[in-house]
């Protein structure tokens, strides 16, 4: 007879464990499948967490190089790329194995294996040493994340072209480096490697970085990169890529069409956006509905069409971030057992975690601007803000968006050393649907960072103080 279960996760990641966590802490009977042989996926594996610990290594060389003699401190950093990448695996080791054990500590069963639905109610899957096992099941949720998107006409080896996930393991510090995509992943890893040593060129297809951020702060960050070195070719396209004895040719085209040209590198990296992954699962045999982005088709409370199947995660709509899919997932499952599970889409922030970081909240000035929205807008720079003199990281901006009628805190952006921290009090703000005077009034430790969010709150009334 087949194993039963309240409730049956497919994917292991940020969405799925989460899902299996909160459900054993409500009391249902859960497992958790994934075939990648390791807990915590695209997330954990290869994603936020080795880009973030070669975010911050790299960043810690740098800085030893450029910033800290300036500061009175005298180094002679040498970089071990080796070190670097042990670093980056053992972090992923401790955090992929705490996650089996919060598996186990919930009650969840932990499977390794990949799964299919075979119908509603019952999922198969094919074990790691290809047996099979059938699980029997009152609810599916399906959390199996995304994949890299292929970019037409090159194709992704992992050695000279790669995706994030090769771009993550490079063996050497490429000479030159090409990226395909001026979005998250093109600015961090390009970031990464340029810090390292790599003369790094991001070919963005539109006519502006970051699409999807605020307008003003892309500007003032393309500068900001370009300052460090990072060179720009916007409103351009790859068409192709050959290899040309040691080196990559690259075939760029004017985005709006005309002349060819070519551009040697050593590797190129493709990032030009992630698609679901929703293969291999028996979907269309099941008849749950897929959009033309192959996302799965879910209402708000994650049902698909199909009775008992629900979607949380990259899988499905919405911006493909970790703490998305995790407020799904709590969501999701609460609502699978009678609770009110709700996710608020605007109070979800969103981190670029280069340096300076540019984290933002709610509402950008063009979606306001498009709405009809009336805004004021109160900002405040890092100079004028004492921590970041002591720092010597005084870049950036915060800048608060409120609505004219009634004060409430509609968008926050920030681009600053810490952004990715101080985001997270805007992002409670609108949460609770505060006014911008109720950041301004609010105490802020001094002399912190978060004090420039504050003075640009205060500016939403016209009475920034340290300006
Ligand atoms: P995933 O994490 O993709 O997990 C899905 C899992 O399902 C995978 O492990 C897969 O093996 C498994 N699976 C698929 N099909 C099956 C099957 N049939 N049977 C069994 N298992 C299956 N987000 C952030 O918020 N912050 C960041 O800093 C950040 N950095 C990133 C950096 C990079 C380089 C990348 C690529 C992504 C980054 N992201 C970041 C995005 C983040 O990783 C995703 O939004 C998040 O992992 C989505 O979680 P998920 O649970 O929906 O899917
Ligand atoms: P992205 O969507 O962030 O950026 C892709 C960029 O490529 C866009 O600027 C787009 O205009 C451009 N582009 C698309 N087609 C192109 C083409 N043919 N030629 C040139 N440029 C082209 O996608 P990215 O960077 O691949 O990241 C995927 C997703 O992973 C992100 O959207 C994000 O959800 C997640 N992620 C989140 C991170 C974070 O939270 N810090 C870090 C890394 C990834």
């Amino acid at each position: 007879m087949a194993d039963q279960f309240d409730v049956v996760v497919i994917g292991g990641g940020p969405g799925g464990y989460n899902a299996a966590i909160r459900a054993g802490q409500l009391g249902l009977k859960s497992a958790c499948i994934d075939k990648r042989g390791q807990f915590g996926g695209t997330c954990l594996n290869v994603g936020c967490i080795p880009s973030k610990a070669l975010l911050y290594t790299s960043e810690l060389y740098e800085e030893a190089r450029e910033k800290l003699p300036k500061l009175g401190i005298k180094t002679s950093a040498e970089l071990d790329l080796a070190g670097m990448m042990a670093h980056k695996t053992k972090v992923v080791g401790e955090l992929t194995k705490g996650v089996e054990f919060l598996l186990k500590k919930n009650r969840s069963e932990a499977i390794v294996g990949e799964a299919r639905i075979a119908s509603p109610g019952k999922v198969e899957v094919k074990l790691k040493d290809g047996s099979p096992r059938t699980l029997e099941t009152k609810h599916i949720v399906i959390a199996t994340g995304s994949d890299v998107a292929p970019l037409l006409g090159v194709s992704i080896n992992e050695e000279r072209i790669v995706s994030s996930t090769g771009a993550l393991s490079l063996k050497d510090v490429p000479k030159r480096l090409l990226v395909v995509g001026a979005g998250y992943i093109g600015l961090e890893l390009g970031s990464v490697w340029r810090r390292l040593g790599s003369e790094v060129t991001v070919v963005e297809f539109l006519d502006r970085i970051t699409p999807g951020l605020d307008g003003e702060i892309a500007k003032q960050f393309q500068r900001i990169l370009s300052r460090q070195g990072m060179r720009f070719q916007l409103s351009t396209k790859v068409t192709g890529v050959q290899k040309k004895g040691d080196s990559m040719s690259v075939t760029l085209e004017p985005a709006a069409g005309g002349a060819q040209s070519t551009i040697e590198t050593d590797i190129v990296l493709v990032a030009i956006g992630r698609i679901p992954y929703t293969e291999c699962l028996g979907l269309a045999e099941v008849g749950v509905q897929l959009d033309s982005k192959r996302r799965v088709i879910t209402d708000a409370h994650f049902r698909t069409n199909v009775e008992g199947i629900r979607a949380i995660g990259d899988c499905r709509e919405g911006a493909m971030l970790a703490h998305k899919a995790e407020d799904e997932a709590v969501a999701c499952i609460e609502n699978i057992a009678g609770r009110a599970g709700h996710v608020n889409y605007d109070a979800i922030p969103a981190v670029v975690y280069t340096h300076p970081e540019v984290a933002s909240v709610g509402k950008t000035e063009e979606e306001l601007k498009a709405a009809g929205v009336e805004y004021k807008i109160g900002k405040f720079p890092f100079t004028a803000n004492a921590r970041a003199k002591t720092i010597a990281a005084t870049e950036g901006f915060a800048k608060v968006l409120a609505d004219a009628k009634n004060d409430r805190v509609l968008g926050v952006h920030i681009m600053g050393a810490e952004a990715g921290n101080l985001i997270q009090e805007a992002a409670f703000a609108i949460e609770m649907r505060a006014a911008s005077e109720d950041i301004a009034r609010t105490s802020h430790a001094h002399p912190t960072l978060t004090e420039a969010v504050r003075q640009a709150a205060m500016g939403v009334e016209g009475w920034t103080m340290q300006m």
